[in-house]
């Protein structure tokens, strides 16, 4: 049968009432990869596998919530949505908002956010405002204005957001049979992280799994809150994605490392570019820096010896690397150039 999207596929276990119309853009579904080049790259005796979020609809993982959320609040009479954006949710508010024929609201951090992300917003037609402070600032302030306009708040504060990205986990499950060992995933407003936890446990408690995985967060080292254990004021880091100092879900995520008896860690830039870079070069998946944390969080806990031999593994890999591509290319040399006749491209090309 053709995938119906997350809310037709999941809806028994969400909580939307039987009368809420789907608004969706058929998002999840999301390829769960085996990558044993990328295993064999860490020196990992496991099974490694991919959760590639950045085939959805719009290039992340923050479909699954959008189309919950959005669908929740026309089924309430809301105009609009209003979210605060490091990207990825600012670009899908605004395509779930054209798709409902609501409007969007947009406060992004100026000259932080990556240039596709941007556009996305921007050709939905959201009413997009770039202010001085950080993402933190702009939570702030897009939380006052939805209390005081009628507008709902589509950051992961709104619970149907967190609902919509559990759905990550059910799949999971459901295409490996069983739950993985350990979870890693990227850790910003720690919403995910978050949702996943509470996709894990729901079918857990409802029998479909036996086991629950250990979940194994990780933030930028320049973003670190969770990690050190107050807010970061000036939060830094070229995984701008995740480039957040008092995420919304802090607790939350706390509850999902400690129940699981998993991790919350930091990995550095470099770490992260380095997995940026790798798994592109051996696994063909071009994913965004911020997603890579989680495969910089992988070696990381395996230089440790933390990772069972023999162990199931999965990574979330959070958004598409097409996003902010000028990250990409400045990671790589400029391709030499030469005359367009044979032997001159043979000779570049040393063929
Ligand atoms: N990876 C990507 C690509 C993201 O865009 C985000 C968050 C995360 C990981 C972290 O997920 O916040 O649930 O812990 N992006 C938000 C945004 C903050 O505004 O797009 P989280």
């Amino acid at each position: 049968m053709t995938w119906r999207g997350v809310i037709e596929e999941y809806r028994t276990r969400l909580p939307l009432g039987a009368d809420v119309e789907a608004v969706t853009l058929l998002e999840g579904n999301t390829p769960l990869l085996e990558t044993p080049r990328l295993a064999e790259a860490l020196g990992l005796d496991a099974h490694v596998y991919v959760k590639w979020e950045g085939v959805n609809p719009t290039g992340s993982f923050k479909d699954r919530g959008m189309t919950v959320a959005i669908s929740q609040a026309v089924s309430e009479g809301s105009a609009g949505v209003i979210c605060a954006s490091t990207g990825n949710t600012s670009a899908s508010a605004a395509a779930y908002a054209a798709r409902a024929g609501i409007d969007a609201y947009v406060l992004i951090p100026e000259g932080q956010i990556a240039l596709g992300k941007l556009s996305q917003a921007v050709m939905h037609g959201a009413k997009v405002v770039a202010i001085t402070g950080n993402f933190d600032r702009a939570l702030e302030l897009v939380t006052a204005l939805a209390n005081e306009d009628s507008i709902t708040i589509v950051n992961s504060i709104n619970p149907y957001r967190l609902h919509g990205q559990k759905t990550a986990a059910f799949e999971i499950c459901d295409a490996l049979g069983r739950a993985p060992d350990q979870h890693y995933l990227p850790v910003g407003n720690a919403g995910n992280i978050t949702a996943y936890w509470m996709g894990y446990r729901e079918y857990h408690a409802a029998g479909v799994v036996p086991t629950l995985p250990r979940m194994m967060g990780f933030q930028a080292a320049g973003a670190a809150p969770i990690v050190v254990g107050r807010p970061v004021t000036a939060p830094e880091t070229l995984a701008t994605a995740i480039r957040i100092g008092n995420p919304a879900n802090w607790r939350a995520a706390e509850t999902a490392r400690d129940e699981s008896n998993g991790t919350i860690d930091a990995v550095s830039d470099a770490e992260i570019l380095d997995a940026f870079t790798l798994v592109a070069s051996v696994e063909g998946i071009f994913a965004e820096p911020a997603s890579a944390a989680a495969v910089a969080g992988l070696k990381k806990v395996n230089a440790a010896n933390r990772v069972p031999a023999s162990s199931i593994i999965v990574c979330t890999l959070t958004g598409h690397g097409l996003k902010d591509p000028s990250r990409a290319i400045d990671q790589c040399p400029p391709p030499p150039t030469a005359a367009d006749h044979l032997g001159a491209v043979r000779k570049v090309l040393r063929l």
